[in-house]
């Protein structure tokens, strides 16, 4: 993270940018938070954060789609379904506050070094221009190929078992959960080690830049260490122009013709594919192990018969998910499971309260690594933009975790975890764990 001693001073157009895309929703947000809004504490209220899923269960308990002060929500399975399948929905942020306050945000935004949620990152393209981005990006990422990286996941996970071998204490987040995923998606990307730093550095901001209200210094971190990763990213894709490799930089910065891409297009897609690579999937082995820590005899039903570690993962995307929420608005008026939805209507779809749906799961507030459908969960979106990344982050935690406790059966919670400040993203910062035995091999 940036420190507050390295920012420069304020821009006024970064103040204003800041002031329409963060400012004003930010005190909305608290004061609709305060008269008692659920879908605004969500965002607003840091007693719900710790603990989300009483509220995304009264919001599921109020409706189909429940209309609050500033956007529209759904907790519901079918109905998150159908929103992000549908194409009557865009990833754009609608009518949220005033349409002409947004018109000029968006004038004042630099389109020059986008954030992850900034076109023309994936994540904020409708087709056919998420189309034409997305295929060369989902062509690396295919089951085969993936299943073809086990082996080196392994010997990841065990490498870094090695390193913290001696110590009886270390934190997990940094030493492992982390540290497993970054380096897999570096070397998918080939990105060299020594850029490791500035990528982590903007990886980390960009987390926080999924979430709305963000204060103004947590902005300034956030833009100046967008900028830095696309001046590093620019240089790096420079140099595979003239000198490529095989790996997918390589591939994406040598691309011709019609599906040639931008400067910009190629650093956001970039940039966005090694940030998703791994800010996600730290959570979810890092919730895994909370969560298993917390049901030793389903750590040791895994154990026994370690073929159950896939579903397991499912299990605790399904229970703890590691994207909580995602955003859509209408394009046109439209009915969805019989509730008129206005044009422009931003509606915050709750993919972890999906998740929760007791039409869909039996008994969902329990954790049940056995649970046949944990499967149907939605925490890697669905339609266009399921997540490219759902097939390796499965991998990588099912081998992490079973690599983990494997070498340490006595792994346990050595002091108290803390969690991330992020609303979007759910998971710890800091995880300090101990173990008497030793995980060298
Ligand atoms: C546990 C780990 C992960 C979770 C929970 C997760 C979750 C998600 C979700 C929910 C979305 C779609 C958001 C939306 O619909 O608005 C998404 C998109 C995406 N994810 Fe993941 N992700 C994970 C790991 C990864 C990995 C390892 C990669 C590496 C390639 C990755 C790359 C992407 C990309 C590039 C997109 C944008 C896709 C698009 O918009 O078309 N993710 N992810």
């Amino acid at each position: 993270m940036t420190s507050a001693a390295t920012l420069s001073p304020v821009r006024p157009r970064l103040l204003a940018t800041w002031a329409l895309a963060h400012g004003l929703p930010r005190v909305a947000l608290k004061a609709a938070s305060r008269r008692g809004d659920a879908i605004a504490g969500t965002a607003a209220d840091p007693t719900i954060r710790a603990d989300p899923f009483a509220t995304y269960d009264r919001i599921r308990e109020q409706g189909v789609i429940v209309h609050g002060k500033l956007l529209s929500a759904t907790a519901r399975h079918a109905v998150a379904n159908e929103i992000l399948r549908s194409d009557a929905f865009s990833v754009g942020p609608g009518d949220m506050g005033s349409p002409r306050l947004n018109r000029l945000m968006w004038r004042l935004v630099d389109s020059s070094v986008p954030g992850p949620i900034e076109p023309p990152s994936l994540l904020a393209l409708d087709p056919p221009v998420h189309t034409r981005l997305r295929r060369p990006v989902s062509r690396v990422f295919t089951a085969r190929a993936m299943n073809g990286l086990r082996p080196r996941i392994r010997e990841l996970a065990d490498e870094l078992l090695d390193r913290v071998a001696d110590q009886p204490r270390f934190d997990l987040i940094a030493n492992y959960a982390k540290v497993l995923p970054l380096t897999m998606i570096a070397e998918i990307l080939g990105v060299p080690e020594r850029l490791s730093g500035p990528v982590q550095g903007f990886a980390d901001s960009a987390s926080q830049a999924l979430d709305p209200g963000l204060s103004l210094r947590q902005y300034r971190e956030v833009d100046a260490a967008v900028r830095q990763a696309h001046i590093t990213i620019g240089q790096h894709i420079a140099d595979l122009r003239r000198s490529p490799g095989t790996d997918l930089l390589s591939q994406l910065a040598t691309m011709d013709g019609d599906d040639r891409l931008s400067d910009v297009e190629l650093r956001a897609t970039a940039l966005l594919t090694i940030g998703a690579g791994f800010e996600t999937t730290v959570n979810l082995i890092a919730n895994a192990v909370v969560n298993l820590l917390a049901h030793p005899e389903q750590l040791a039903a895994l154990r026994a018969d370690p073929s159950g570690w896939e579903n397991a993962v499912e299990e605790v995307l399904r229970y703890d998910s590691p994207v909580q929420v995602t955003l859509r608005s209408a394009k046109r008026e439209v009915d969805v499971a019989g509730v008129r939805v206005r044009q422009g209507t931003p509606v915050l779809v709750i993919l972890a309260g999906a998740n929760r749906d007791p039409a869909v799961f039996d008994d969902p507030h329990r954790f049940d690594i056995t649970r046949p459908n944990a499967r149907e969960h939605l925490s890697f979106s669905a339609g266009v933009h399921f997540c490219v990344g759902a097939m390796l982050a499965r991998l990588e935690s099912a081998i992490a975790l079973e690599a983990l406790f494997e070498r340490l059966p006595d792994l346990a919670i050595a002091g108290p975890p803390v969690r991330r400040g992020t609303r979007v993203l759910r998971g710890y910062d800091y995880l300090p764990v101990s173990s008497a035995v030793s995980a060298r091999a």
